[in-house]
């Protein structure tokens, strides 16, 4: 790779992330049912119908795993704590057995010299709170806060730091409009409670966390760089309303207390009454904000369908095994864009950026290790524009479950063999490893 650690500022974080059911294995360990394992089992759903039962046997198979991290001379992992875990039914009985292998995990880390990254919520609701509506239902605040209340009880002293949320823009839109993940739904009225739900759940959760003298607390959001396919004004009209709905609705209620217009446009008339009084809660100040980025999205408007009225188109660039289009150049852009109109210099990570490659153990691996030095490039030009960028998350360490795609999709440094569940780091591994090793200017 062209870049290594000392392209970066004295205490960058270099890391991998991975999230709780795209891992560990379901099944085990006393962990209650979520509406992943049953959406799985929908017609057409997910590939193969596969689900996360065994996953990567991470539940098992941990101390590898973060061996894997230490060896690679990371200094941070990011990992997210699944609420049916810990508490099976999502509110009542606690699983002890569940706290215990967090407590693993978060200990695991320490001893390899990992600060470990926590995220709350990485989209497996307990069956239970998904029978009760799950993120439609306002209480789902009090729910996830309370949920965050126990397991913060245990490891709080210990991780680094806590997001509430993964992907706000996946919980709700694509989950509840799109109806690509968990619960499924295609609903206008669904999806724009679960927009504003899932803001208020995390502003709940923050004001938790606080109470609990908790610091180091933010949130992790996803955004695309948004483009119209074309000049015309009704493709830029369906850019604005697409940037304003997948970019600006979760940052601009965190830092700003509002929703864009462009959005409100659609989800106003569907939004729960009395939404405005929560803004307050949801924008009080974050410690940090974690960025997920992977690809550009280009967009036509398409008269004939219901708000927004908006169609994906495919760009020119390679793509990756998702089909998502090479686009670092985005990055930086999502990166100075954020710093200039939302967050300033408040401490911003990259938490999640990879590519999925139909890789095998033996293949050269060199479309990720360029995919990395290019997305690297866009960082360092970020921090050299201004960007207070602290730190980057390949997404993933392993090869796992990838949602509506099951097992198919490869995004690890490590590739693991789903029949034996054998661990493999690819070249991209050693790559990555040989760049972030420390170097001798080092202090
Ligand atoms: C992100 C998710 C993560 C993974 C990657 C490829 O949207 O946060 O779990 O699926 O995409």
């Amino acid at each position: 790779m062209k870049l290594n650690r000392t392209d970066f500022p004295q205490g960058f974080l270099f890391g991998a992330a991975t999230a709780a059911y795209q891992i560990e294995g379901s099944s085990f360990g006393g962990c209650g049912p979520t509406h992943w394992d049953t959406f799985a089992k929908g017609p057409g759903n997910v590939v193969r119908a596969e689900d996360g039962a065994v996953a990567c046997d991470h539940y098992h198979r941990w101390e590898t795993d973060l061996d894997l991290l230490r060896d690679a001379g990371m200094d941070a992992y990011r990992f997210s704590t699944s609420w049916a875990r810990v508490i099976p039914e999502g509110r009542g009985q606690v699983n002890q057995q569940g706290l215990d292998f967090y407590e693993r995990i978060v200990d695991g880390c320490l001893a390899r010299g990992l600060k470990p990254f926590q995220t709350l919520y990485h989209w497996e609701m307990p069956s239970a709170l998904a029978d009760l509506g799950g993120w439609t239902n306002p209480d789902v605040a009090d729910w996830m806060a309370d949920f965050a209340e126990v397991i913060t009880d245990r490891i709080g002293d210990r991780v680094h730091s806590i997001a509430t949320l993964n992907e706000s823009w996946c919980v709700a839109y694509l989950s509840h409009f799109l109806g690509h993940h968990a619960p499924g739904l295609r609903d206008i009225r669904a999806a724009a409670r679960a927009m504003h739900h899932v803001n208020k759940a995390h502003g709940r959760t923050m004001t938790r966390l606080r109470d609990m003298g908790m610091q180091n607390c933010g949130i992790v959001l996803n955004f695309e760089a948004t483009e119209a396919a074309s000049d015309s004004a009704t493709d830029a009209k369906a850019a604005a309303t697409q940037d304003a709905t997948h970019n600006r609705w979760f940052i601009e209620a965190i830092t700003k207390g509002s929703y864009p217009e462009e959005g409100l446009a659609g989800f106003g008339p569907h939004l729960p009454r009395g939404w405005q009084d929560d803004m307050t809660e949801i924008s009080q100040p974050i410690d940090f904000l974690g960025v997920n980025y992977y690809t550009r999205g280009l967009v036509v408007a398409d008269p004939d369908a219901p708000w927004p009225s908006t169609r994906p188109v495919t760009g020119p660039r390679d793509k990756t095994q998702m089909g998502w289009e090479i686009y670092p150049e985005g990055l930086h852009r999502t990166l100075t864009r954020l710093a200039r109109d939302y967050v300033g210099d408040l401490p911003v990570f990259v938490t999640e950026n990879g590519m999925a490659w139909p890789d095998t153990v033996d293949s050269d691996d060199n479309a990720r290790i360029a995919f990395i030095d290019q997305h690297l490039q866009a960082m360092h030009d970020a921090i050299s524009d201004g960007v207070n960028l602290q730190g980057f998350f390949y997404w993933s360490l392993l090869d796992n479950y990838e949602w509506a795609f099951g097992y198919e999709k490869r995004f690890g440094l490590v590739h693991v063999d789903f029949d034996t569940l054998d661990r493999t780091p690819k070249a991209s591994y050693h790559a990555l490893k040989s760049a972030i090793a420390p170097r001798k200017n080092d202090t």
